[in-house]
């Protein structure tokens, strides 16, 4: 379950705060549920996806994920919550030195996997983003729409109960688009919560859900 109320956030800005990127969001999402997360460019989605990846704290207000008061626990305790949470993020932050395989073993081996498992979940991770000839690329060699799918094999890999995609398919075409949203569904169906963030209104239309909708920060419709 992901509880937000009355959440506001302020990026700092030089010495001080700067002005507030969102407000009073009010909210739940029940777990296993699904949202897309809309809104123009500057509305807030990449700042609100980046709280409930614990990447930054709210500045007001209470966040709660996976039962857990996010502004009431520790640091030990927040990174283990977000070792259950997987981020794709808008630009990739794919680790440049590594290879496609390592990035997305790489939460695997934080949590401590078998070798072993972590070859056999990487490896068929990364056919099914119909990577597999790109194992050994590293990021540089790869295309946008390859990074981009490499970003999402490692979010998606240690079945995180919380998935969390920013303008995921903003580098792919139609047919790679649809695929992901088969894997987006799929691991929805088994219990993920999910949550996309897009500008693409086609892939909206063709999968109709429920929806935030942000403006100025501000929560304006949601279902
Ligand atoms: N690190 C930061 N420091 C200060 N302000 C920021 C920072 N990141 C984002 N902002 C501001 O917060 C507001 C919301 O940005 P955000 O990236 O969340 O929007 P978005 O809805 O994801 O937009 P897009 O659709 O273009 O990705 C913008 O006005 C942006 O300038
Ligand atoms: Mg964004």
């Amino acid at each position: 379950m992901i509880r937000l109320d009355a959440v506001g956030l302020h990026y700092v800005q030089g010495a001080g705060p700067g002005p507030e990127v969102l407000r009073d969001l009010t909210f739940v999402i029940p777990e296993g549920g699904f949202r897309w997360l809309l809104g123009p460019s500057g509305a807030g989605k990449s700042s609100l996806l980046r709280l409930l990846h614990l990447a930054v704290l709210p500045t007001s207000g209470r966040l709660s994920l996976l039962d857990v008061d996010v502004g009431a626990t520790g640091r030990h305790n927040l990174a283990l919550l977000r070792r259950r949470i997987g981020m794709v993020f808008q630009d990739f932050r794919l680790l440049p030195h590594l290879t496609a395989f390592d990035n997305v073993a790489l939460p695997l081996r934080l949590a401590g996997q078998p070798e072993a498992q972590v070859r056999a979940h990487v490896t068929e991770m990364l056919h099914w983003v119909q990577l597999g000839r790109k194992l050994e690329a590293r990021p540089a060699q790869l295309s946008g729409g390859e990074q981009q799918r490499v970003a999402v094999a490692r979010a998606v890999v240690g079945r995180p109960h919380i998935l969390l995609a920013d303008e995921p398919t903003g580098n792919l075409d139609e047919v790679q688009s649809e695929r992901l949203m088969l894997l987006f569904k799929e691991m929805n169906r088994l219990g993920t919560t999910v949550i996309v963030a897009t500008h693409n209104e086609a892939l909206v239309q063709r999968h109709p859900g429920q929806s935030l909708r942000l403006e100025h920060g501000r929560l304006v419709d949601h279902d």
